[in-house]
């Protein structure tokens, strides 16, 4: 078995969002050949096992990637060609699992390109050691991300694809965010980040609404930088809990939006309830 940790989500609909944007990105970090350096502030174990009993519990794949997979390349944007030919690479070589995002973007860095990985989990960092520490452009630390990013910027090439994946899992966390891409953008402000975000519907503990979280993050977010991106994906807005996911996306790359438009159009049919699905891209130019 090559990871466990985490599995019961891999593969779902917000992770073919999020790595299928991260492959976009990289793919148009490496158009140039000036070298640059990927950060992943909450790396996870780099590869899940969908056959696994974690992720059997939910089966969450079955709604989202497994569905993708099942449809033939051609019936697919281009937008999304890169991204599920690198899941299938991963699986010739082991069935049934499914990469996390240092792994897609190992596959599309090129030698001169470095990536800098951050797990606090031990379990989880145990195994992105197993799976990265052989890539010397790879270095991967046992270390809280937000402080790890802030004292890795500027990168030495001054590029850079930043992905800030946190779980969530407490409500302090939308806050962190916040203040690392503050500080960031004060040291680096020309940085390609990506701030992955849930939407959620439920009453939390204190009888609040918690997808307010989210959206006060985002407003303040939209405060940082003038050219911004903000990308959401709801499979099913029915659904209490979870209902869907967002991309915040700082300095996003040329053409990244039409990218975009075309994959989730594609997103929605394949993996979306009808009418009860929603996409939206919102720009600030
Ligand atoms: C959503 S998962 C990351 C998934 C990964 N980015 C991917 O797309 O494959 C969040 C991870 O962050 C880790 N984590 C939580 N707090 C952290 C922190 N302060 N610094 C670094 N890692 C953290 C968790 O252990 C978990 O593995």
């Amino acid at each position: 078995m090559l990871s466990y940790q985490h599995a019961f989500h891999a593969g779902n609909s917000a992770d073919v969002l999020k790595h299928w944007t991260v492959c976009l990105c990289a793919d148009y970090m490496i158009q140039k050949d000036k070298p640059f350096w990927y950060l992943d502030t909450h790396s996870g174990a780099g590869i899940y096992d969908l056959a696994g009993a974690e992720a059997q519990k939910t089966n969450e794949a079955h709604h989202g990637i497994h569905v993708m997979l099942r449809e033939s390349e051609e019936k697919l944007p281009e937008a999304l060609h890169l991204y599920l030919r690198l899941v299938k690479r991963l699986q010739a070589k082991h069935p049934h699992h499914y990469p996390g995002s240092p792994w897609f973007a190992q596959q599309i860095l090129r030698p001169q390109d470095k990536l800098r990985l951050f797990e606090l989990h031990p379990k989880d960092h145990q195994h992105l050691e197993k799976h990265f520490r052989q890539d010397r452009r790879c270095r991967i630390e046992k270390a809280d991300g937000h402080h790890g990013l802030k004292a890795l910027l500027p990168p030495p090439p001054k590029r850079a694809l930043i992905l800030i994946d946190p779980p969530y899992e407490q409500e302090k966390e939308y806050n962190e965010v916040i203040k690392s891409i503050t500080e960031s953008l004060k040291r680096f402000a020309t940085g390609t980040y990506i701030v992955w975000y849930p939407l959620i519907q439920r009453a939390s503990t204190q009888g609040r609404n918690k997808s307010g979280s989210a959206e006060n993050m985002l407003k303040q977010l939209k405060r940082t930088h003038s050219d911004w991106l903000n990308v959401q994906f709801c499979p099913d807005t029915r659904i209490q809990g979870m209902f869907g996911s967002g991309l915040f996306i700082i300095n996003p790359p040329w053409l990244l939006a039409e990218q975009l438009q075309k994959g989730l159009t594609a997103l929605a049919h394949y993996l979306g309830q009808d009418t009860h699905s929603r996409i939206s891209i919102e720009s600030n130019n």
